[in-house]
């Protein structure tokens, strides 16, 4: 079994994704032979390439050492997870809890943001980044000022009421940069929150399976984009064209390796979001041209 084999793709409504920290780097996507280069289809456009968690193949994942290697690998754009803490503060982490990427302990809804502010988020990743801290969302928001050229895919974990999604899209439109995001949820809720706190903020629903009305719930929830799990590619060869005659960009994820990257790229994924930027930059500088529209 793969590491991708291993996430929930059956059945269950729109439902909240894995919220453990998995295995960075992913095994194939498909799971018997992978067919040679000349039986894929000709790319049919160049995706966007989406550092996941940052480029968190290099340094430790949702830090602000991620986020500048990510810019420096010149990604097109940047994924993280935020949260809340017990009093209200927007952080940057992906789990639950903060076991597994700090040296502390606890779920985040029983931490107050300055006792998170104090741990220490890179250690366990490596001992060059020792002193990275778990980000809080005004430090994105002052990445993004200061590094021009690069997007947020923004990720809210979990369900937030409007109160609560605009502790992130007040700053976010404060500071000009909605145009440069698309705030993004597996919770059909919060992205509704989201459209409430900023009816001009680009919207994402996060899908780990297809339903028939699927295209259905994505145009009530006013999204731009659907963003798939990366084994949605290969259940369902037509999911990407689907959601483009609807109108909807596609952006999968979390695909690592060459084989996968591929198979996007045929089926005219719009952005990949991968741990290996950096890497996937470069096989994208030697594929094909992509044929004209
Ligand atoms: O952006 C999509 C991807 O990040 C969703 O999965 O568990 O890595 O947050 P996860
Ligand atoms: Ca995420």
């Amino acid at each position: 079994m793969t590491a991708l084999d291993a996430r929930p793709v059956a059945p269950g409504p729109l439902a909240p994704g894995p919220l453990a920290a998995g295995p960075l780097t992913a095994g194939p996507l498909v799971a018997g032979p992978v067919p040679p280069a000349a039986a894929v289809p000709t790319p049919r456009r160049r995706p966007k390439v989406v550092a996941h968690r940052g480029n968190s193949s290099v340094a430790p994942q949702n830090t602000l050492a991620a986020l500048e290697a990510a810019w420096r690998a010149g990604a097109d754009a940047v994924e993280i997870d935020v949260q809340l803490t017990r009093d209200g503060g927007v952080v940057v982490l992906h789990d639950d809890s903060v076991d597994a990427t700090t040296n502390g302990t606890g779920r985040l809804a029983d931490l107050d943001a300055a006792h998170v502010r104090a741990l220490d988020a890179g250690s366990w990743f490596s001992r060059a980044y020792v002193g990275q801290r778990v980000p809080v969302w005004e430090e994105v928001i002052d990445f993004l000022l200061t590094r021009p050229g690069i997007d947020l895919l923004l990720e809210l974990k979990g369900p937030w009421t409007v109160d609560e999604a605009a502790r992130v899209t007040a700053p976010l439109l404060a500071a000009g940069l909605a145009d440069r995001v698309v705030a993004q949820s597996f919770w059909p809720e919060t992205v509704g929150a989201l459209a409430e706190a900023a009816p001009q903020l680009r919207l994402g629903l996060l899908v780990v399976d297809a339903p028939d009305d699927l295209v259905d719930r994505c145009l009530a929830l006013g999204v731009v984009a659907c963003n798939p799990f990366g084994l949605l590619l290969v259940q369902d060869p037509g999911l990407v064209d689907r959601l483009h005659a609807a109108g909807l960009e596609v952006m999968t994820w979390t695909l690592d390796e060459p084989e996968q990257w591929e198979l996007a790229v045929a089926r005219g994924v719009d952005a990949v979001i991968t741990d290996r930027p950096d890497r996937m930059a470069g096989w994208l500088a030697v594929q094909p041209a992509p044929a004209p529209a």
